[in-house]
């Protein structure tokens, strides 16, 4: 039997000033101080990081990073590393979203060695994968998906494995109001799952796996509902503090994600 605990985590993208990050942390804590049956991460800007550990210390909210470099430290002008993130006590990140692949380059490769590093020093990733919409009307999504799954995690030890996240977010999905259909979100999930089984075996049944793109307080019930959607990682409606603190009420997990294994 496995047990997987629900996710929920916003990304904040390039949105928040260092005031606006703490004015919203005081907010979001008074309305989700009582949720005790999921994780909440709050994924915000390197300049909000710092602030926000002062804010969201000792409170049941964790904090991660939207990105992050594979190098230590050196001469990378304009990098963050994972110590870095560290230092600001974050313990998540998010890598290889579909803006950074798309608007910045990022490739599967640099995407592995940033899993790699992130899980190297204790940080958990939160790695993003998903089709455009072209692959998908060409019915390629599947093998798009599980491809960007395997290059991303290849060489990582079983140990290594147990201890990330899969966002699945389709990108025609992401700020387009158009969320993908429980039943497509339940069908990739579980695709990403069996690409995990051959990676790590029924461990995969361990790894929380979530969705994005177009989450919303109305529409995150249904989407939880699915066996293999373990959460969501929300983009726009993470904005505004009340209005994602109801999306985290609303998401109304089951007491616990049992799979028979
Ligand atoms: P939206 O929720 O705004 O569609 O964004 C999803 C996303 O990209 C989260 O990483």
């Amino acid at each position: 039997m496995a047990i997987r605990r629900p996710v929920i985590a916003g990304n904040w993208k390039m949105f928040k000033t260092v005031s606006e990050a703490e004015d919203y942390a005081v907010k979001f804590l008074e309305e989700v101080k009582d949720v005790t049956d999921l994780d909440i991460i709050l994924c915000a800007p390197f300049t909000a990081l710092y602030p926000l550990k002062n804010e969201l210390e000792e409170s049941i909210v964790h904090l991660g990073a939207q990105n992050m470099a594979w190098a230590d430290e050196g001469a990378y002008t304009g990098e963050i590393s994972a110590q870095m993130l560290q230092d600001v006590a974050c313990t998540y990140v998010i890598l290889g979203h579909s803006e950074r692949r798309e608007m910045f380059g990022e490739t599967d490769g640099e995407i592995n060695k940033k899993v790699k590093k992130a899980l190297t020093v204790g940080l958990t990733p939160i790695l993003c994968v998903g089709e455009n919409l072209n692959l998908r009307e060409e019915g390629k999504a599947v093998e798009r998906v599980q491809g960007q799954v395997s290059r991303a995690l290849e060489g990582l030890s079983t140990e290594e494995l147990s201890r990330i996240i899969v966002a699945y977010e389709p990108i025609w999905a992401i700020g387009t109001g158009k969320t993908a259909s429980s039943k497509d979100a339940q069908q990739m999930c579980a695709s990403i799952r069996a690409t995990l089984t051959s990676l790590m075996g029924l461990d995969a049944e361990k790894i929380p796996i979530l969705y994005g793109g177009s989450v919303k307080a109305d529409n995150i019930a249904e989407l939880m509902t699915e066996p293999d959607v373990d959460g969501a990682l929300v983009g726009g409606a993470s904005l505004d503090p009340l209005n994602f603190a109801k999306l985290i009420i609303n998401a109304n997990p089951l007491p616990a994600r049992v799979e028979g294994i």
